[in-house]
């Protein structure tokens, strides 16, 4: 038993904030976000939320596909921007799709979260439990992002990818490879509530201990490029050597969308043509959890995959975070 993605889907909030309009914001220019980063414009959430998204693509991949909600027996929501705590925004999907067969789960993993929930995904098929899970990765980064912030209110955006992952006796996931390293979790952080039980008020010897951290990112981006590019050359390899297949077999690397230097970098320390991977950062940003479906389902619908193609998709963040999967790309509807 495999699992294969037989459909995809992607959907952004309809506003564009291009560089020039940062500029009015911050210290900033088109041509310092243009050379540092890639990034020309991303799309910003005004009325949407990460759940509206997340249906949004989810609602596309399953037209694409041809098949209705009660199809679906696993809801995977990848995210570090969910619109509340409980409901988590994989049950908010299952509500607004009028899903009632699914099993509904959230995964933090910050930008790497999609990766994740793929191997997830993947062991809860082949383990027998799950036909067909809906995986998504969803964000509204613009809720923590610092507006006041040039180092990082510059980098993201908002969006939502989703891919259906069904039971299949063809190979379609070859590999799936996942590593975290909790110890560099400060290099980037987005801090969650404060505590605000007057017990714990009262046992702090140092009120700031407990004061409210804003809850924002905030990044240490050198040290996160220097650990991105290392992260990505680990989970190619480790895919692909799991899979059993050549590098230089792979039809296009779908990396996390973060940064095209990361990328350029990756690619000339591993002889890879720069032209396999594939970037559509320069349009979208940064969308954490859902940059890699965002970009898989644009690509998909941009030119046709030939089937039995090799895809690898690599993912990196917050946490720290990495990993990846090597795919074998199967007719989609
Ligand atoms: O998805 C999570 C994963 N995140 C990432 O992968 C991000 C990885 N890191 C990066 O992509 C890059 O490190 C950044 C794009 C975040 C920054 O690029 P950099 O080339 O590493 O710049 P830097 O941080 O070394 O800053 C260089 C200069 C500094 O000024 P001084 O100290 O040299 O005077 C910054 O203050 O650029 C300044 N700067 C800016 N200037 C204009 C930082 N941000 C901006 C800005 N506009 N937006």
């Amino acid at each position: 038993m495999f699992s294969r993605i037989v459909a995809t889907g992607s959907s952004v909030p309809e506003l564009e904030v291009g560089n020039d309009e940062l500029a009015g914001l911050v210290d900033t220019s088109d041509e310092w976000i243009v050379t540092r980063t890639g990034m020309s414009r991303r799309h910003i959430a005004t009325t949407d939320t990460t759940s509206s998204l997340a249906a949004a693509a989810a609602r596309k991949a399953l037209d694409a596909a041809g098949l209705s909600a009660d199809d679906i027996d696993l809801i995977m929501v990848a995210t570090v921007t969910p619109d509340n705590f409980t409901p988590t925004v994989s049950c908010q999907v299952q509500a607004a799709l009028g899903n009632t067969a699914a099993t509904c789960l959230d995964l933090w993993a910050g930008c790497s979260g999609f990766v994740y929930s793929l191997r997830v995904a993947d062991s809860m098929i082949r383990a027998g439990g799950v036909h067909r899970a809906l995986i998504i990765g969803a964000e509204t980064l613009s809720r923590v992002v610092d507006w006041t912030d040039r180092n990082t209110c510059v980098l993201f955006g908002d969006g939502a990818g989703a891919v259906v992952l069904e039971a299949s006796d063809e190979p379609g996931v070859l590999a799936c490879v996942t590593r975290s390293d909790g110890s560099r979790g400060n290099v980037l952080r987005i801090p969650g509530l404060a505590n605000s039980n007057p017990w714990a008020i009262k046992a702090a010897s140092d009120a700031d201990a407990i004061a409210p951290p804003p809850s924002v990112i905030s990044m240490d981006g050198q040290e996160v490029f220097r650990f991105a590019v290392g992260a990505i050359q680990w989970s190619l390899e480790e895919s692909a050597r799991i899979a059993g297949i050549d590098i230089s077999s792979i039809y296009r690397i779908i990396p996390h969308q973060a940064n095209n230097r990361i990328i350029d970098a990756v690619a000339s320390r591993m002889g890879i043509e720069r032209d396999v991977f594939y970037t559509n950062l320069q349009r979208f940003g940064n969308t954490s959890a859902a940059s890699i479906p965002l970009a898989l389902d644009e690509l998909n619908r941009a030119e046709s995959i030939p089937v039995g193609a090799y895809l690898a998709l690599v993912g990196f963040g917050g946490g720290l975070t990495w990993g990846g999967s090597v795919i074998r790309w199967a007719q989609t509807a």
